[in-house]
């Protein structure tokens, strides 16, 4: 049954708002079209608005569920089998589930995504505050062949993916604030953590967990008093109702688009996206957990470092970390 319903769907969702024949689908997965009628019964019993017609089912556009087979439609081509997409109601963190899969042993490429989190995680040991339905909490497995030192363009790299998956799906403009927060209209919605574990021996990433959320939609009950002034979302709550696949197309361009850049991370191709994006450059910053060290920050450097020119002229260059703009004195 499991079977017939997973293919039922990836029909419906990749031909959204179309209609998909009942027969063809029927014929297709060898089964009666009974078993496909039971199939869509079992899908409306968890939440899909699929409405039949002549023509066969359909699933409506604004229906906003996320699923393995919703994100699947919308994968490159030719990563698809690279992926494997599992998506829970509720979990603690996916990063930590995400983990817990490499510890085991399990191999790169399971994307872990949650429609809420109890416990995400944050840089810094902060909490990620993620609520349901307004957004996209994902971790990805991946096992580079890389060099700890390089492992900071993971991040990065992830952090041009996520501003180019949210400006082809939604138009609007993606900055971000070195390292790798992602800004929208001056406020932050999307921020990335990556958690690795290093081989001691060869210093080479045994495996790495990109964990990233995205505020799509503010919150029904708005965000919480203590991230107000700084969380924001891409899109307003006004855009929430017309199309339900927003989260299923940013969680696959993003996946797709950041795999592209990490099959050639050592080529750092993605530097003059990340530099062109940087709304820092120029300003007054200063170092979060050294707030003596301030001055202008002038450039990414090729190790997508910020280099920041203290008042004294000398450049100081920061691998990892978090920078402040200066209030005007
Ligand atoms: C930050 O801005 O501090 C980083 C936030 C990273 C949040 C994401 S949500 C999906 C993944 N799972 C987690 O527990 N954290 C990351």
């Amino acid at each position: 049954m499991n079977r017939v319903k997973d293919h039922v769907l990836h029909a419906l969702e990749s031909k959204r708002g179309t209609p998909v024949s009942g027969a063809a689908l029927a014929e297709k997965l060898s089964v009666s079209r009974n078993a496909i009628w039971k199939a869509i019964r079992v899908l409306q019993e968890e939440g899909y608005e699929i409405d039949s017609c002549k023509q066969g089912y359909v699933l409506a556009e604004k229906n906003n569920i996320l699923s393995a087979q919703s994100i699947d439609a919308y994968l490159a081509e030719e990563i698809k089998g690279r992926i494997r997409g599992e998506v829970y109601q509720e979990l603690d963190s996916t990063n930590r589930l995400a983990k817990q899969y490499a510890m085991d042993g399990k191999e790169e490429g399971i994307l872990v995504v949650a429609e809420r989190q109890t416990a995400g995680r944050g840089r810094m040991g902060r909490s990620f505050y993620s609520p349901s339905e307004t957004g996209l909490y994902l971790s990805l497995l991946l096992r580079p062949k890389l060099s700890m030192d390089l492992s900071l363009h993971l991040t990065t790299a992830a952090a041009v993916a996520a501003c180019e998956a949210v400006e082809e799906v939604t138009g609007k403009k993606a900055q971000i604030k070195w390292v790798n927060d992602i800004f929208c209209d001056g406020k932050k919605v999307c921020g990335i953590l990556t958690e690795a574990s290093v081989n001691i021996e060869n210093q080479n990433l045994d495996y790495a967990i990109l964990g990233i959320g995205f505020n799509i939609w503010e919150p029904k009950e708005g965000f919480p008093e203590e991230i107000r002034d700084i969380a924001g979302a891409v899109l307003s709550k006004e855009d929430a109702d017309t199309d339900g696949r927003i989260r299923s197309r940013i969680c696959a361009e993003f996946v797709s688009r950041f795999l592209k850049y990490y099959d050639h991370l050592e080529e750092k191709t993605y530097l003059p996206s990340y530099r062109s994006r940087s709304f820092l450059l120029g300003m007054d910053v200063y170092a979060l957990d050294q707030p003596e060290i301030h001055g202008i920050a002038r450039e990414i450097d090729e190790d997508c470092r910020l280099v920041i020119e203290l008042e004294s002229g000398e450049r100081k260059a920061f691998s990892w970390g978090e920078v402040r703009i200066r209030p005007n004195e």
